[in-house]
Formats: C-alpha cells, sequence, structure tokens
C-alpha cells in the first residue's frame, strides 16, 4: 500500500509524498446511540481505514485530492479562508481540523498537498468522516510538531462534526479511531472518558461485517431527531430524578419512573437509552469471562432494541440481521453504528463462514433487489504514521 500510495501521489501532485499515515475506520460491538446519552460504548478500530500522503508547500495553498472522489479532481482551497462550503464536498472534514486547531492556537503555516484514499466502503456508517478527521489529525501533528496528545484530536475531530459539519454525533467514532488497539475492543464511559481495554478474543469465531449497500439517506437529520427525542425524555425525568443523563439510570429506575415523560415515542427512546447501557456493561463482562453465547444473545437483544424502541434500523439492516441470527454456527447479530443503513456485525464460527455467506447473501438479495457485502472484521490500532 506505501508504494501505491507514493506513486499516486506522485501522479497527481508531481512529486514525492513526504509523509504517509492511515487512520481506521471502526465497529461497534453493543452500545449504540449511548454516546449521547452519557452511556458506555464497545468499540473498536478495525484494518480498513483512510490512507493519507502528504508534502508541505511552500505557499498557503492547500490542494486535496481524494481517490475514492476521482471524479472531482484536485479541489484547492487556502490557509487564509477555511470557512465551511458545502461546494468543498468531502475536503470540509480535513478543513475543519485545519481550523480548529489554527483556532486552538496551533501553528500550521505553510500550505500543503494531501492525498486521501479510502478502503472504507463509502456511506457504510464505519465512520469514514471520523477515519478522515483523526488521519488529517496526526498528519498534521507531524508534519508540523504540534505535540498534541491524541485525546485533544479525538476531541477536536469530534468538534469538527458537531460545528464544522453540523451533525451532533457522540464522541465513540473519534475515540475508537484515535485510541484503537489490535485485537482490543475499548469500554468506555462516555460520561468520564474513562475507559477499559478488553481482548477482542472470540476463539473459533470471527466478527463478520455485513453492509446493507443502502446509501444512509437522511441518516443525519433522523440521527440529529433521535438525539432531541432523548433529551428532552430527559428533562422530562429530571422533574422527578435528580440525573445528569440518561446513561445513569438501571432498567428498574427507568421502569418506575418513565412515565413522567408522558409520550410514548418518548418513553420508548429513553427505553432503548437505558436498556442498551446496561447491555453494554453486560456484554463487556460475558466476553471478558469468554461467555460467547451470552455476549451473542446480547448483541440480539440490542438489535431488537434498535428496531422496535429506538427505530433507526430499516429493512434492510432487519433483513440481514435477522436472517444471520437464523443461520447455524451463528451466536448474535446486530446492526451497528447510526443505523438507516450502513453495516450489521454477526458473531459467525469461522468454520461455517463460506456456508453463512453464501445463505445470507442470497435471501438479502431476494428479498432487498441487490447485493450485500460481507468482510471478516479485523482489530487494529488507532491513527498513526505509516
Ligand atoms: C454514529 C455517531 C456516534 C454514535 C453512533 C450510534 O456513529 O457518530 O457518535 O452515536 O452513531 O451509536
Amino acid at each position: 500500500m506505501e508504494n501505491q500510495l507514493k506513486e499516486l501521489f506522485y501522479s497527481v501532485f508531481g512529486n514525492d509524498p513526504e509523509g504517509l499515515y492511515f487512520a481506521p475506520g471502526r465497529i461497534n460491538l453493543i452500545g449504540e446511540h449511548t454516546d449521547y446519552n452519557g452511556g458506555y460504548v464497545f468499540p473498536a478500530a478495525i484494518t480498513i481505514g483512510t490512507y493519507g500522503a502528504v508534502r508541505k508547500r511552500e505557499d498557503q495553498k492547500l490542494r486535496f485530492y481524494s481517490e475514492n472522489f476521482a471524479e472531482l479532481g484536485i479541489i484547492e482551497l487556502s490557509l487564509a479562508d477555511l470557512t465551511y462550503n458545502k461546494e468543498h464536498d468531502w475536503t470540509n472534514y480535513p478543513k475543519g481540523m485545519i481550523y480548529y486547531l489554527l483556532e486552538e492556537g496551533y501553528k500550521i503555516n505553510q500550505g500543503m498537498d494531501i492525498l486521501f484514499y479510502g478502503t472504507i466502503p463509502n456511506g457504510a456508517g464505519l465512520s469514514s468522516s471520523a477515519s478522515i478527521e483523526l488521519l488529517t489529525g496526526v498528519l498534521l501533528n507531524d508534519q508540523f510538531d504540534l505535540g498534541i496528545d491524541m485525546l485533544d484530536l479525538v476531541l477536536t475531530g469530534k468538534r469538527v462534526e458537531n460545528q464544522f459539519i453540523g451533525v451532533n454525533s457522540g464522541i465513540m467514532d473519534q475515540f475508537a479511531i484515535g485510541m484503537g488497539k489490535k485485537d482490543q475492543a475499548i469500554l468506555l464511559d462516555t460520561n468520564t472518558l474513562d475507559y477499559e481495554m478488553v481482548p477482542a478474543a472470540f476463539g473459533e469465531y470471527v466478527i463478520v461485517i455485513m453492509n446493507t449497500n443502502k446509501r444512509r439517506e437522511l441518516a443525519d437529520s433522523k440521527y440529529n431527531e433521535r438525539r432531541a427525542e432523548c433529551e428532552l425524555a430527559l428533562s422530562r425525568l429530571q422533574s422527578s430524578l435528580d440525573i445528569q443523563s440518561l446513561g445513569e439510570l438501571t432498567d428498574e429506575q427507568f421502569e418506575e419512573n418513565k412515565q413522567v415523560i408522558a409520550d410514548d415515542t418518548l418513553i420508548k427512546r429513553a427505553k432503548h437509552a437505558v436498556t442498551e447501557n446496561q447491555r453494554t456493561l453486560k456484554a463487556k463482562q460475558a466476553l471478558v469471562q469468554n461467555d460467547l453465547a451470552t455476549f451473542g444473545l446480547l448483541l440480539n437483544a440490542s438489535h431488537a432494541s434498535l428496531k422496535d424502541d429506538y427505530e433507526v434500523t430499516g429493512i434492510e439492516l432487519d433483513t440481514l440481521v435477522e436472517t444471520a441470527q437464523k443461520q447455524l454456527g451463528v451466536l448474535g447479530a446486530r446492526m451497528t453504528g447510526a443505523g438507516f443503513g450502513g453495516c450489521a456485525i454477526a458473531l459467525v464460527k469461522e468454520s461455517v463462514l463460506e456456508e453463512f455467506i453464501k445463505q445470507v447473501s442470497a435471501s438479502y438479495e431476494e428479498k432487498i433487489g441487490y447485493v450485500a457485502d460481507f468482510y471478516v472484521a479485523n482489530i487494529d490500532d488507532g491513527a498513526r504514521k505509516l
């Protein structure tokens, strides 16, 4: 890959790059839509992600090129004008990172030619945007000797997403992509940012990523809507409970107090946030105890809750997941990420992998009318210089 990147860089910019970088994508094992509710998440960084190559320039020009959006050619910007611009398309992500690092007082005083190449399928919900943000972060940190901690780059990445792009997402994606470790999942308390690395050891089983290939249209507005619904449910609960987030509640406390929310939809949304948080802690415990059967059942329960209470799945994800759950040698399956399309994961016995893909693939295509894609997830280190 390194040589390919160098050659590509040369063919686009007519020069050799001075640094090569990589930032992974992520999967989330369990703990979905909990990160903006003060709960736990359990993600891991994966081997597919975004590669970057850079060469500093003597002027103030920023020239971006992505092999994934080759038709857009080189997009030329300037360090002097880093405001959000819809026409600048994907370059708003790296632009946002530069913008906020400058605002935080870091010295980025030369233009750059930067090439991006992503191996995350487009719109798959494996966090290609957070991957681009963290890639840009490690690249700038290294090229300009900024000395920024990874955690600060993670927080800046989230800020880009929330304030520059306008998606009210939580910390999970940037955290997993920045802090990931090979063969480890991260149990992160999104309230305190305390975290624990847990060996992602599945014995004879593998995590299969199943891509619906459904474009995640409207996903961002629906995402912001769910977040607002949870905030409203929380504010109503606060009239009778002394809590700062839904993540503080046990299932029992929620059941005892839910009527003050006084709206069936809002009760369902909050119920998901509360129960998913408890499932995440139980799933971590099951994994540590090597109780994969329990771990799998918790994945299934998570999907059911995301489908029925949070309503963020849709026919494509449900078909994939529910077909996967019925196959021999499968311990559990659920959607992963924001939902509304994108990817699901399944815990599948390696010895039946081929048959699993064949069966699920055929059912999906028959019902949905186009194919799904399948990849085995390998868990790897976070964003880094190559
Ligand atoms: C997206 C967001 C995350 C998280 C998930 C849902 O990936 O970026 O912050 O909220 O959805 O768990």
